[in-house]
């Protein structure tokens, strides 16, 4: 058997099943998760309605590629969103059957492993597939901790030049899951400058653009590359490729559509790998995701509604914990040392007295650099509706109070 497939860590909820083993939640609630990450707004109608009415293609073979249709709607909307010159969707652009089997992909197609002791740099917390696509491409992960200082952006000075010499692949996530955090455009401008020097290819997740509180939108990955120049010439969006997802946008996890976009170089490589690896997307599928990326007018409604919950949950969640508004995403990203608990102890007994499901911090992070920076923070996914997350919240709250009265 691959031995790599010995390196790959349990994913965070197996972690919290066994943190919940043997605890019977208080039997006078009833459970609410904040744990996964799975959006549960209502699918748009007429997206299942697209689906339904593409269902004859069922009887074809999809090509790799995708549809003409699709990539030009892909094309279509990233003009749109980042007003950016018109991606070629010819070369730019390749649907993919949502962001994560693609993010995973995507380092078999960077890493050369005959090179010496490849690495792929990950931020620190992060998505645990850039930890296993690393592995099993036959290379080492290399986490750079998230620094609340800097908006939760992680310190790039602190890689060593010997470990930038080894870097082939760069993962990084605007708006970050857990943090919720956008990168600005300095932050941009580094990375692109460390990539030119170093030679590697930045994979930018970018699943959760959609949905954020504030008026502007979250800055892309193209959109900064573009305003430094980056989109033009013989090579644009050199060595950059975006991930980016109908799932939350379009509250369509279930339908398994995203998309990458960026250097033509890379997506011919990414291309001809997922010819070998399967990665067609389904015809309906297809037909469905041109009329979500064709619409924006469902992004605004399940915007709202997170802009909703985000407001009248997080007001209330400060009064016993730090927390602040994300820049963008559906998770808040808290600290609780103020209550005493260790982010394990908390969820464990948050569980058990409440029946409120929240994800500790350090299952989303390693322990790099004499650290784990997930540590003492929960994770909680807004994902469930308002009333729901508003009664999670009260519990939280009571929960927390209760244990202020009983030290
Ligand atoms: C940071 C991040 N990237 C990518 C994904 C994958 O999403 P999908 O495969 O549904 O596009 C997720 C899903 O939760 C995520 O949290």
């Amino acid at each position: 058997m691959n031995p790599h497939l010995d390196k790959l860590h349990p994913y965070p909820f197996e972690k919290l099943r066994e943190l919940f083993a043997g605890v019977t939640p208080h039997a006078d609630y009833a459970p609410i998760s904040l744990g996964i990450g799975e959006p549960k707004h209502p699918t748009p109608a007429f997206i299942e309605k697209a689906l339904t009415h593409a269902i004859a293609g069922l009887a074809n073979y999809p090509s790799t590629i995708g549809s003409e249709p699709l990539r030009a709607a892909i094309a279509g909307w990233l003009e749109r969103r980042y007003a950016i010159p018109a991606l070629d969707p010819a070369t730019m652009v390749l649907p993919v059957n949502g962001s994560r089997e693609a993010l995973f992909g995507i380092a078999h197609a960077v890493i050369d492993a005959s090179r010496p002791d490849p690495l792929v740099l990950s931020p620190n917390p992060f998505y645990q597939i850039y930890e296993g696509a690393a592995y099993l491409a036959g290379a080492s992960p290399w986490f750079v901790n998230s620094d609340p200082a800097r908006n939760f952006a992680p310190d790039f000075s602190t890689v060593p030049d010997d470990v930038w010499a080894r870097v082939q692949l760069l993962y990084i996530c605007s708006p970050g899951n857990p943090t919720g955090a956008v990168l600005s455009q300095g932050d941009w401008r580094e990375l692109f400058e460390l990539s030119d020097r170093h030679g590697f290819v930045i994979a930018a997740d970018e699943c959760y653009s959609e949905i954020y509180c504030g008026a502007t939108p979250p800055l892309g990955a193209l959109e900064a590359a573009h305003a430094l120049g980056r989109s033009s010439g013989e090579r644009p969006y050199a060595n950059l490729i975006v991930f980016s997802s109908l799932s939350k946008r379009s509250n369509v996890p279930g339908m398994r559509s995203g998309f990458v976009a960026g250097d033509p170089q890379v997506i011919k490589k990414f291309l001809l790998y997922r010819t070998y690896s399967g990665g067609a997307m389904s015809p309906p599928v297809q037909t469905a995701s041109i009329a979500a990326w064709n619409d924006e007018t469902h992004v605004q409604d399940n915007r709202t509604l997170y802009k909703e919950k985000f407001s009248l949950i997080t007001p209330l969640l400060r009064q016993v914990m730090d927390v602040e508004l994300p820049d963008a995403g559906f998770y808040l990203w808290a600290d609780v040392r103020r209550t005493g608990l260790s982010d394990t102890e908390f969820a464990r007994r948050l569980y058990a007295e409440y029946n409120v499901t929240v994800l500790p911090g350090s299952y989303l992070a390693r322990d790099a650099h004499g650290t784990n920076p997930g540590r003492n923070r929960i994770r909680m996914a807004l994902v469930a509706g308002v009333d729901e997350g508003l009664e999670a919240a009260t519990r939280i709250v009571q929960f927390c109070q209760n244990l202020r009265t009983a030290s």
